[in-house]
């Protein structure tokens, strides 16, 4: 088998315990929510709490739809909903809000955990940016 990350464990399988050492020291923020329409947060590491001031805890079971406020662009938003109908990928930016209020650039990008050619969840990595 030529050398890849799939040599870590004998069987090949995916090593959830790599992933979540990867997802939980990223410097980017990164969340995943289930496959429901609405998008429950089932994940947030800690760089999402350094950027947005949510906790895990606080936002599991939510939607990221907590970030937005009157200042989010909503023709980004209507083209994120076209993504998550036809299980695409995007990445924009907007104006998204901190659990203090404070609004800031958010760029993110959301992409689809697809097995088997089905829908089982969704990733975002998001960073603030200093233009949009
Ligand atoms: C994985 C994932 C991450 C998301 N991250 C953000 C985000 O960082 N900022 C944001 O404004 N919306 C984000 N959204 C979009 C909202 O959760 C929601 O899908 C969007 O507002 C469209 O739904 P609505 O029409 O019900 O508002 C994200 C969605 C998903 C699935």
């Amino acid at each position: 088998m030529a050398i890849s990350i799939k040599t870590l464990l004998p069987d090949g399988e995916i090593n959830l315990e790599l992933l979540k050492v990867l997802a939980d020291n990223s410097f980017d923020s990164i969340l995943v929510t289930d496959a429901t329409k609405d998008g429950k947060i089932i994940y947030a590491n800690a760089a999402f709490k350094k950027l947005t001031g949510y906790s895990q805890e606080e936002v599991l079971g939510q939607t990221p739809r907590i970030l937005q406020g009157p200042a989010t662009d909503k023709k980004v938003i209507d083209k994120l909903r076209k993504v998550l109908s036809t299980g695409g990928k995007f990445e924009d930016r907007a104006i998204n809000y901190k659990k203090n209020g404070t609004p800031f650039i958010m760029h993110w990008k959301v992409l689809p955990i697809k097995f088997k050619g089905a829908i089982k969840g969704w990733i975002a990595i998001q960073r603030e940016t200093s233009g949009l």
